[in-house]
């Protein structure tokens, strides 16, 4: 912050607390003491206005939050670039941290922040650093990998893929053998790493309304859904159709293609974007666009590769479990 700015964030702080504090002591002056009589005129269905003064505890508490404000201020930074009276590390330059956790500069969250990564890594870093070394599979049997990649899962992943990682609308089930882009522990490393994209286009126009349903209803046999009473279909042209548009991508027999994320059609197991008929013909009308997002400048390699075999080991049933 330039220096002007710092002045004006300190004079208007301080000057609201002083103000604060003037209005307290103005209003109180002016008040008649303990003349609880003193009515001020104003009286309806009962009830009349009094002219009392405030509660002695009232105007304490109003006091101590005046005071516990100058206390915050000055140990914390709060007033431009004032850096309170703690110590922690100077952020502005990182390699001097060292010199300034033995106590020299102020508090800030990040500081803090930057502490606790500082511990972690020092206190993990050699753990991480094993497991990184060892092939997923194998990692997989390791308890302590495992309980470190639960909880990487729980803060990071669960939020899609739910805790127990059998995904959402939208977000794919992690714990059965149906991948979009592919279960070995490379594909499924892979995926988290760099993140993925499924992009499914919209076929609305080139089918026509006549033609997605059709469709829908050669998708909903390849899965050996029922197709709902009442609906009109033509399965041979839905058959051709699919061959002619959609096999590009799912494969003629509809069992997927793991390189652009085409999700096996085949598969009993639930859409993720549901399987009923109007969902489907949804996802075929309107196309869509599921994205995982990339996992390795937020988690790094080493984490990536304990998700990666955490991951690769609720598929395979619990390897750590005899
Ligand atoms: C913002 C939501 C979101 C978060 C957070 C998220 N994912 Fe995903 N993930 C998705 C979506 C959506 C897909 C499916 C992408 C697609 O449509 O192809 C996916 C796909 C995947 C796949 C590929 C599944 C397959 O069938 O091939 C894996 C593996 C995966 N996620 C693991 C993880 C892990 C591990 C984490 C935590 C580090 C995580 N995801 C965090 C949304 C998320
Ligand atoms: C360009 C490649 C491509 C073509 C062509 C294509 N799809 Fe897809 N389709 C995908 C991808 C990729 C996804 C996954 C989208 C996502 O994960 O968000 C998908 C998803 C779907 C889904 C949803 C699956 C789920 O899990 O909910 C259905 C149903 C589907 N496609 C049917 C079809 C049909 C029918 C056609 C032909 C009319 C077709 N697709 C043509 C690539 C394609």
């Amino acid at each position: 912050m330039s220096g002007f700015w710092s002045v004006y964030v300190t004079l208007l702080t301080l000057g609201t607390l002083v103000a604060m504090a003037w209005l307290l002591w103005a209003t109180r002056r002016g008040q008649p003491q303990n003349k609880p009589e003193h009515t001020l005129g104003h009286r309806w269905d009962g009830i009349e206005e009094y002219d009392a003064p405030l509660p002695r505890w009232w105007l304490w508490l109003f006091v101590a939050t005046l005071l516990f404000a100058l206390g915050y201020l000055a140990l914390y930074p709060g007033l431009g670039n004032w850096r309170g009276l703690l110590p922690g590390y100077d952020y502005l330059d990182a390699s001097k941290r060292l010199e300034f956790a033995n106590g020299k500069q102020g508090w800030s969250s990040v500081h803090e922040w930057e502490r606790e990564e500082a511990q972690a890594q020092q206190q993990y870093g050699p753990l991480l650093a094993r497991f990184a070394a060892t092939p997923i599979e194998q990692l997989a049997k390791d308890r302590q990998a495992m309980q470190m990649g639960e909880r990487l899962f729980a803060s990071n992943c669960a939020l899609c893929h739910g805790l127990d990682a059998r995904g959402a609308f939208g977000f794919p089930n992690l714990t059965d053998q149906d991948w979009r882009w592919g279960g070995s522990p490379e594909q499924i490393k892979t995926s988290i790493l760099k993140g993925r994209m499924g992009v499914m286009p919209p076929w609305g126009q080139v089918l026509g309304a006549q033609g997605v349903i059709d469709v829908t209803a050669y998708v909903l046999q390849l899965g050996q859904r029922p197709l709902p009473d009442g609906v009109r279909a033509n399965l041979e042209n839905g058959q051709a159709q699919f061959g002619q548009t959609c096999a590009l991508c799912h494969g003629p027999t509809g069992q997927g293609n793991p390189l652009m994320g085409a999700p096996s059609l085949v598969h009993p197991g639930a859409f993720i974007y549901g399987s009923s008929f109007a969902q489907i013909s949804e996802s075929i009308t309107k196309g869509r666009q599921g994205q995982m997002p990339a996992q390795q400048l937020l988690q790094g390699d080493e984490r990536v590769h304990v998700l990666a075999a955490y991951v690769w080991n609720l598929a395979h049933g619990d390897a750590t479990q005899p």
